[in-house]
């Protein structure tokens, strides 16, 4: 039975030679298949007497079972190996340093808001708010400028499709008269009341669209309405707040006389720009005034015991100024190249 355990040596060397699983169970065709060389000497065993049968019967199936052995370890073998290469393929070095995530900040004009909201705080003044689509009443009529008015024409309004009573607030100070009739409701009945205090800033809508014009932009209102408040006292609170916000003793800012039907007198408020490519020319921060004794009367207070001034401020324009900025459109792009410069 030589020539079954060099069979046995043929098909290990075989099973050696076969460098994956599909090449394998080829070549283990040519020995255990249907035609295979075992299977042939199987097949003549019925040619042997009964004795001789026996005996040659028992080989063939050691050196079958022999041949079977080398298979699965071979098997074994290039499963390991595959399972090596996969390995080595797919390792993950955990020790490399992450990728990570970005962090995220504050808009730049978010940080101007709670910036203004912090100084406003800290010298008494509480925050208020008002909707965005607002009542024609509160946007206008309250603010002493009545329906065919000019001065309706200063802003150049969103409507609402359909109707002429409601449109996108121009402006913050219609909450001015929120404010005011919030503040006599919680003092009805008493004789004296404390000051209206309040700064309410937010989105204001124009159409509007240059460097210092969005149609989308952000405005502060403040008002304070006391006994005795006067025009010194809303020169005396804004430069403070200016100095305090852009943190300059030397700050340059200029009151200019003009005009709002819910203010009388009234002025605007220029700063000059202290870097970037526009150093040194003015821009308009603010509208401000002390309120129109309409405008108290609207909100519910006596204009012969009270008096008190009002502001409105661009968010935007003081953020422009703030960082040199000499586009307010960027802004609002949403380009994080630019906006992460602020985080
Ligand atoms: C007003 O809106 C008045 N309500 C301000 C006011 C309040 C006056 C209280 C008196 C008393 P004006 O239209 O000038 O005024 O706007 C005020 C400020 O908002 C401007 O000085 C400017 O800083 C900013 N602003 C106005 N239009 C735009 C715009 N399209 N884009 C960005 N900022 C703007
Ligand atoms: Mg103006």
């Amino acid at each position: 039975m030589d020539n079954l355990d060099q069979l046995v040596v043929e098909a290990e060397t075989a099973f050696a030679a076969a460098l994956d699983g599909t090449q394998l169970e080829q070549v283990k065709a040519r020995f255990l298949g249907k035609a295979g060389s075992l299977t042939e000497r199987l097949k003549k065993l019925g040619a042997l007497p009964a004795e001789e049968r026996r005996m040659a019967g028992a080989e063939i199936n050691r050196a079958k079972g022999a041949i079977e052995a080398a298979l699965e370890a071979r098997r074994a073998a290039l499963r390991g190996a595959r399972l090596q290469e996969q390995l080595a393929a797919e390792a993950l070095d955990v020790t490399l340093p992450g990728r990570g995530t970005g962090n995220g900040g504050l808009h730049p004009v978010s940080r101007t808001q709670e910036r203004v909201e912090a100084l406003f705080r800290s010298i008494g003044f509480v925050v208020a708010d008002g909707p965005e689509i607002e009542t024609d009443w509160h946007n206008f009529t309250a603010l002493n400028t009545p329906e065919n008015h000019p001065a309706r024409s200063m802003h150049d309004t969103f409507y609402l499709e359909g109707r002429d009573d409601v449109m996108l607030r121009t402006h913050t100070s219609p909450v001015q008269i929120r404010a005011m009739m919030e503040h006599v409701r919680h003092y009805a009945g008493e004789q004296t009341m404390a000051d209206v205090r309040v700064i309410a800033p937010g989105r204001v809508y124009r159409v509007d669209s240059d460097a210092t014009h969005s149609p989308m932009f952000h405005q502060v209102e403040g008002l304070w309405v006391g006994e005795n408040v006067s025009f010194a006292d809303l020169k005396g609170v804004v430069a403070d707040f200016l100095r305090k916000f852009f943190e300059s003793e030397d700050l340059r800012v200029r009151f200019r006389p003009s005009f709002f039907p819910f203010t009388e007198p009234s002025a605007e408020i220029d700063v000059a720009f202290m870097s970037g490519a526009l150093e040194g020319s003015w821009l308009e921060i603010a509208g401000c005034g002390m309120v129109h004794p309409n405008v108290l009367r609207f909100g519910g207070i006596d204009p012969e015991r009270y008096t008190g001034f009002a502001f409105g401020m661009g968010l935007d324009r003081l953020t422009m100024l703030r960082y040199g900025v000499n586009d307010l459109r960027l802004f609002f792009e949403g380009d994080l190249r630019f906006l992460s410069q602020f985080r």
